[in-house]
């Protein structure tokens, strides 16, 4: 998504410019080609060699630099870019893009480019308040320019309230939001991911090695593609992603009340959980004692949501997983009919680079229609990218 994108970033002066060095920093790492354009004011906060550093190329900062204006000149960086952000971005900045002021590198490039501009706006409170900087930013909305709203905190000008800065990773995402296309708009789309946690006394439980990374970079995928997205999640150290409706549950009862209560608004369930198959029959209300060398927990099988989901009158769009440690392609192909899925994900669990608890996965697709793809190693966001491809494919065929 934004793997060789040209970026361009315009700095304005303010404190939080030192912000926009992370900026670059979460751009250039996730491959993204950084071109700084910096406004005089921001000079006063953090020296252009930063930046330079940091993106590898040489900073704009003069509208008619002779040098950069052969090398690569304000209106060739315009064209070039496939994004704009400007972060942070001054009421000054906003004040004059809305006005079709093109004063230096930084507005005139602005005023220049077809591609779209995000503005992540940090100015006081009462700046930000002020009905003409408000009207303005308004103007720029309805003319699509987009905005990384700032967050309310404790300005460095002393005030408390609205104006700080969106956080670098805020931006990021808004950034690959922006660069994303949508489609995926006006689809409903319900992940479930992570682990159940079926419980045995108030302090143990059984539970399985699943972080809930491939669900929740479906979900994060799904929403930047335009899908609304509920993710029913079971216990992970994973953040919400940006966007996204969160219900989080604890037991395969907690996942399946949740799952069947929502399916019905959903035209697309995938089920990357790795739900417990069984539970302890009884909850003890209190810690088990230990007694004698060896001891007996009862269990008793957790309903299959999944196959519930298949068997429904009109059932979603069904996506599900396949854990597999030996004879993957039966097992998933099993899976697939009995659960009357669309597609199965087959993970090969056993070695110790894909399926639970890291960030690479390996799968291999197998669809009703009887075709498969197959897939190698890759990142668990690029691989959501390929399942949400397929998902997209099918669906605009309907
Ligand atoms: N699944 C579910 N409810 C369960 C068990 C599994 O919805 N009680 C879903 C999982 O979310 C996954 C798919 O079914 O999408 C396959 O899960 P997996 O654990 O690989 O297989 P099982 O069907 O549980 O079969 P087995 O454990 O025997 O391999």
């Amino acid at each position: 998504m934004i793997e060789h994108k040209n970026i361009v970033l315009g700095v304005c002066g303010g404190i939080a410019a030192f912000k926009a060095i992370e900026l670059v920093r979460l751009l250039t790492k996730a491959g993204a080609d950084v071109h700084v354009v910096m406004t005089q004011a921001a000079r006063e906060f953090v020296t252009p060699l930063t930046f330079q550093t940091l993106s590898s190329h040489p900073v704009h900062t003069e509208l008619f630099n002779l040098i950069a204006e052969q090398e690569i000149g304000h209106i060739s960086l315009a064209d070039r870019a496939d994004l704009f952000i400007v972060a942070p971005a001054t009421a000054n900045i906003i004040g004059k893009i809305a006005s079709g002021i093109a004063d230096d590198m930084l507005t005139t490039t602005i005023m220049a480019t077809k591609a779209p501009v995000l503005f992540a706006p940090a100015m006081n409170v009462n700046m930000f308040t002020n009905p003409i900087y408000q009207e303005n930013e308004q103007k720029l909305r309805r003319l699509g320019y987009l905005f990384e709203a700032p967050v309310s905190g404790g300005l460095a000008c002393g005030w408390e309230g609205m104006g700080k800065l969106a956080a670098p990773e805020a931006i990021f995402e808004a950034a690959l939001s922006a660069l994303t296309d949508k489609d995926l708009a006006g689809r409903n789309i319900l992940i479930t991911a992570g682990p159940t946690r079926e419980e045995i006394d108030p302090v143990r439980y059984i539970s399985n090695h699943s972080s809930g990374k491939m669900g929740y970079a479906l979900a994060r995928a799904a929403q930047q593609r335009g899908a609304r997205v509920l993710l029913i999640s079971g216990p992970t150290a994973l953040a919400k992603p940006v966007g996204v409706h969160r219900i989080s549950v604890t037991s395969a009862a907690d996942m399946l009340r949740e799952v069947i209560g929502n399916a019905a608004d959903y035209d697309v369930v995938i089920k990357a959980a790795a739900v417990a198959d069984y539970r302890p029959q009884l909850r003890n209300s209190t810690k088990l004692k230990k007694k004698g060398d060896t001891t007996t927990i009862e269990l008793v099988r957790n309903p299959d949501i999944l196959a519930g989901l298949g068997k429904m009158e009109q059932p979603p769009f069904l996506v599900g997983f396949a854990a597999e440690t030996d004879a993957l392609v039966k097992n998933s192909l099993e899976k697939l009919c009995e659960k009357n899925l669309d597609i199965i994900v087959a993970n090969d669990v056993s070695g110790t680079d894909a399926g639970f608890n890291v960030d690479t996965n390996r799968a291999h697709l197998f669809f009703k229609d009887g075709s498969s793809s197959e897939y190698g190693l890759m990142t668990k966001d690029r691989l959501a990218g390929i399942i949400l491809d397929h998902i997209a494919a099918r669906l605009s065929k309907d």
